[in-house]
């Protein structure tokens, strides 16, 4: 079975840490070995040096990848929910995992959701100026052209789109 990296994209909000613990219960019973990488667990560890300008976020996602890679490398599924934000960025994640092991899944999820729910209250901070360069308030986000798979976070429960994600990770690593 090939290893591959689902690589959840979209704005904060939008669900992606939900949907990556989702997908990682699903694997773990399917006794696939696998291993969640995620924005806020990776910025208060190894890159705890990084804020979000262009410039740190990329260097960002350049070591998510670096680690997803090597962690395909050993066997595991990585399942990566970042923001990344540019097409440039993720085009380079796609370059350092691999293009055949890189499945970028796109949740896209309407903005005024994202605000609504605003689980951590960062929207809320954002729109008063307590918090700069805040993804889809004063920092740009770019939707993936051609992702792998779109999946409306909003329109559409956790399941659903967990299970359509497993099938789609079934698909690419040969399993049945
Ligand atoms: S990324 O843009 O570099 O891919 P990443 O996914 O690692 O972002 O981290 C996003 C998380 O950082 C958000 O879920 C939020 O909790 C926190 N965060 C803090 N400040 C910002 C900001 N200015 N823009 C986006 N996310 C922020």
């Amino acid at each position: 079975m090939r290893p591959v990296t689902v690589w959840l994209t979209g704005l904060s909000g939008a669900g992606k840490s939900t949907l990556a613990a989702e997908l990682r219960r699903r694997l773990v019973r399917a006794a696939r070995p696998c291993f969640v990488l995620d924005g806020d667990v990776v910025r208060s560890g190894i890159n705890r040096d990084l804020g979000f300008t262009p410039q740190d976020r990329r260097e960002n996602i350049r070591r998510v990848a670096e680690i997803s890679r090597l962690m395909n490398d050993a066997g595991l599924i990585v399942l990566a929910a970042f923001i990344s934000p540019y097409r440039s960025d993720r085009r380079m994640a796609a370059e350092i995992i691999g293009p055949g092991r890189f499945i970028e899944a796109y949740l896209d999820a309407p903005l005024e959701v994202c605000e609504r729910r605003d689980p951590k209250g960062l929207y809320r901070r954002a729109r008063t100026g307590a918090l700069a360069e805040f993804t889809g308030v004063s920092a740009p986000y770019e939707p993936p052209e051609a992702p792998a798979i779109v999946l409306d976070t909003a329109g559409s429960g956790v399941d659903e789109c967990a299970s359509r994600l497993v099938e789609l990770v079934n698909e690419r690593t040969g399993a049945s």
